[in-house]
């Protein structure tokens, strides 16, 4: 994770780096620093804390009208967030400066070489060593910053995207990527460096994306050349002219972003599904999909890889492409699979699920199916993300950017996406009618305006919030397609207010978690008039005979259920496999409002990333 920030040309570099490292905290916010060349040295300052932090250090002394300058902005693997492993970190004779997102991973015994030749390290960060190599390497060798940057990368281990200058040569940014994500926007006479797109997005759309071993020298008022670490041969960059606009990225109007993003998710859904429903015509085109139909009809299976939320909605499609489609399915933790030597068939195909398209395991385990021959379709939500582009073929979800770190319209995008495939394979082998493939078709059209109305309980969400927000426990219990919204509703509580939190299919609480059940524990139960509801209304008389406080979680007009329960909160009624989009949305707000009663930074909470390219 952390975020990486550059700038070179004729704007004071302060102001875009310093904003630029505000809108890339998703990926990392523990600690903050920037380093910029004022036409004699170069002024640094970092801090342990968010982007705000470092903005209040550096407002009172900042004089710099230095068009040249890096920023980071810091989620820590190597050394505990504080003021000297924050980054840009420095080589011994000061001369260079650098920011790094990624780990080294063979950085002990370069250290240890270092330090037998005199080098001397301030902090506990791999990211020091790394300059000090380059410094070594720039010195003993007689090179220039650029080939000093490729032979120090050539010997190390490990994953970077990293921006490098050196202050008695100030004009060019050495830059370089592997696994770790890297953009340039190229301006006027002007780059932009990030780690994606969005610090740059009002200054230019046009964006190299640097490819997995790839570095550039930047230079201002020089033609960008990039090249290969591996041999130095020289690659034609591609300048992409980006989609995104500024007020995709601002919060418009909401407090936070994961607010604005739940109630962005009519609109959403509606964006994945765009092109690609004829809702009239009974047709799905999705050209991933439709250009290896035969791939997908005669898999032997579908294995999704995923993680986080990403799983979650892997879950959800289990059901149903089990249902819709009659395939077997495998839902793997990307960090599972890639190390347990798992058996793939060239005839399996795998789906990789990522918002960020960058997570390391997912990358991982994709890396090994398709070394094992295995087709893999990426479903990714960030355009020109790495998943995307290593994946044989894919799909976006189209939801727009995803910036509060609990994810919420990923999620629900992502079982959109995943139920078009579904029952585009389901007609594509015959084994779903055409009347019930249109009646799908019909309701998924339906589904935005039915989020709508499932958005409207949030007044609700607030009073339950204010009941239970001081619990120091919360159980989340489903069966069949909303046992992973369960799992995914004690997620969102988890991350963002850190109450423990667990979710559990509702028949299986007998085995155990019936044990935690006093007057003290919230049962949040998704009790749907679909689908075993029966079933789920035992299990709730399991729970109110113990004295459990019940939130039922029920389709519109239910009666059963608002006997026994506590406080339900209604849903609009939808077919049962696409319950888990509507059930979702209370149980996102429930959590919301519940960090936001507890003060906590609901946006950034602690220790998460939303992005993690670390495995
Ligand atoms: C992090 C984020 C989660 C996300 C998971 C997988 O943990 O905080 O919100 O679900 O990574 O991310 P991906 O981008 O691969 O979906």
């Amino acid at each position: 994770m952390c975020g990486i920030v550059g700038y070179i040309g004729h704007r004071e570099a302060y102001p875009v780096v310093v904003q630029g490292l505000e809108r890339l905290e998703y990926r990392g916010y523990d600690s903050a620093g920037i380093a910029l060349y004022d036409g004699t040295d170069v002024k640094f300052s970092k801090t342990k804390g968010k982007v705000a932090d470092l903005r209040a250090k550096l407002e009172a002394d900042i004089t710099t009208t230095g068009g040249i300058g890096i920023g980071h902005t810091r989620w820590a693997t190597h050394g505990v967030p504080n003021d000297v492993n924050s980054h840009p970190h420095f080589s011994n004779s000061g001369d260079l400066v650098i920011i790094h997102n990624g780990i080294i991973e063979n950085y002990d015994p370069l250290r240890q070489e270092l330090i037998k030749r005199g080098y001397t390290f301030e902090s506990d960060t791999d990211t020091e060593v790394l300059v000090n190599l380059i410094e070594d390497v720039k010195k003993n060798e007689g090179v220039k910053l650029g080939k000093a940057v490729q032979i120090a990368l050539n010997q190390t281990i490990g994953a970077y995207a990293i921006a490098v200058f050196d202050k008695t040569k100030p004009d060019e940014i050495v830059v370089a990527r592997l696994g770790s994500p890297l953009a340039i926007g190229v301006g006027e006479d002007e780059f932009f460096i990030a780690s994606d797109a969005t610090p740059f997005i009002e200054y230019t759309k046009k964006t190299i994306y640097l490819k997995d071993g790839e570095m550039a020298v930047i230079r201002n008022h020089k033609k960008l050349k990039v090249r290969k670490i591996k041999d130095d041969s020289l690659v034609d960059p591609y300048i992409e002219e980006l989609q995104l606009n500024l007020e995709q990225i601002e919060k418009g109007g909401y407090d936070h972003f994961m607010l604005k993003e739940i109630y962005e998710q009519p609109q959403a859904i509606k964006d994945t599904f765009r092109g690609r429903m004829l809702v009239k015509e009974g047709i799905i085109k999705m050209a991933g999909i439709d250009d290896n139909i035969e791939k997908f009809k005669n898999a032997r299976r579908i294995i999704i890889i995923a993680c986080g939320t990403s799983w979650h909605a892997g879950l959800v499609a289990e059901y149903i492409f089990e249902e819709f489609a009659r395939v077997p399915v495998e839902v793997e933790y990307a960090s599972e699979f890639r190390y347990r030597n798992p058996v793939v068939f060239k005839d399996d195909v795998v789906i990789a699920i990522s918002q960020s398209g960058e997570t390391a395991d997912t990358m991982a385990a994709i890396k090994l199916a398709k070394k094992q021959g295995a087709f893999v379709f990426g479903i990714c939500n960030v355009v020109g993300s790495s998943i995307s582009r290593i994946t044989d073929a894919g799909a976006y979800t189209h939801a727009g950017p995803e910036i509060g770190v609990a994810s919420t319209k990923a999620f629900t995008t992502q079982i959109t996406i995943l139920t078009l495939i579904a029952l585009r394979l389901a007609q594509a082998t015959g084994k779903m009618a055409d009347s019930e493939f249109r009646s799908y078709l019909q309701e998924l059209e339906r589904i935005p305006g039915k989020v709508e109305k499932a958005l409207k309980c949030n007044d609700q969400a607030e009073l339950v919030a204010a009941q239970y927000k001081d619990a120091p426990n919360a159980l989340y219990l489903g069966r069949g397609y909303n046992f992973p919204v369960a799992l995914e509703g004690a997620l969102k509580l988890k991350e963002i207010s850190y109450i423990h939190a667990e979710g559990y299919p509702a028949a299986e609480m007998k085995h155990g978690p019936i044990a935690l059940i006093d007057e003290m524990m919230p049962v949040f139960v998704i009790a749907m008039r679909k689908g075993h509801y029966e079933k789920v209304v035992s299990n709730i008389e399991e729970i109110k005979a113990r004295s459990g406080k019940i939130i039922g979680i029920v389709t519109e007009g239910d009666t059963e259920v608002k006997r026994l329960a506590d406080h339900i909160i209604e849903i609009p009624e939808t077919l049962e496999p696409l319950t888990p989009i509507l059930a979702t949305i209370p149980l996102q707000l429930l959590s919301y409002h519940i960090a936001l009663m507890l003060d906590k930074n609901v946006d950034q909470p602690r220790n998460l990333a939303k992005s993690v390219t670390v495995e």
